[in-house]
């Protein structure tokens, strides 16, 4: 997966000297880290995780990217496609099944003195191109906790329409689906 170009930044594999950075900008900031996983990492938590990041193969159709700003070379923020087996999201409309569905899910988080110049649209619509044109997944599936705004905003501009989860025991209230224009339903 990636790299990836677009006109402010390059979203690249993690490198293990981006560790201050990325500790600094969301684990270490209850604002980022609360909205994005609920919970702090410790610095030696988040270099575990980075040996991963760091070591994921280039040839990996999912993963994380490091989001880094181009007019600075600093790491900013991250973003990942996971795919998961979905217990968590239940959407109107969709028929319950005996089965729960593989869905793929785009997350990402940003330093707080980044947000509101448009930096976390610009990374989400080139992970978008990759994940809808080069994967050809039929779709995105986010939760998001109902109290955030810029989050739910964010997703409307990036094209989602957002639900309501019905399964009312999970932490996400909401959740943020996009269908891929490419492909249509016969
Ligand atoms: C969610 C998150 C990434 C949103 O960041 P953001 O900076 O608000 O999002 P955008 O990149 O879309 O920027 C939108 C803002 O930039 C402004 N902007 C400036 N130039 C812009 C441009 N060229 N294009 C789009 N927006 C632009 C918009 O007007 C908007 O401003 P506002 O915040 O004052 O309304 C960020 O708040 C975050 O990391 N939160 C914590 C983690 C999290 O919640 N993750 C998602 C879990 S579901």
């Amino acid at each position: 997966m990636g790299p990836f170009e677009t006109q402010r930044l390059y979203l690249r594999r993690f490198r293990l000297t981006d560790l201050d950075d990325i500790y600094t900008q969301v684990y270490a900031d209850p604002e980022v880290y609360r909205m994005y996983c609920g919970e702090t990492l410790s610095r030696a938590q988040v270099h575990q995780r980075l040996l991963h990041r760091a070591y994921q193969s280039g040839y990996a159709e999912f993963g994380y990217l490091a989001i880094v700003l181009k007019k600075t070379s600093r790491v900013i923020g991250q973003i990942n496609l996971t795919p998961f087996v979905n217990s968590y999201y239940r959407l109107p409309g969709e028929p319950t099944t005996p089965t729960n569905a593989l869905e793929v899910e785009m997350g990402f988080a940003i330093g707080k003195a980044y947000w509101g110049q448009g930096l976390a649209f610009e990374t989400c619509q080139a992970m978008i191109r990759y994940a809808f044109q080069d994967l050809k997944l039929p779709r995105l599936l986010s939760g998001i906790i109902a109290t955030n705004t810029r989050s739910i905003n964010l997703h409307k501009r990036l094209g989602y329409r957002i639900e309501r989860n019905l399964l009312q025991d999970d932490i996400c209230g909401l959740v943020a689906v996009l269908e891929n224009p490419l492909i249509r339903n016969s």
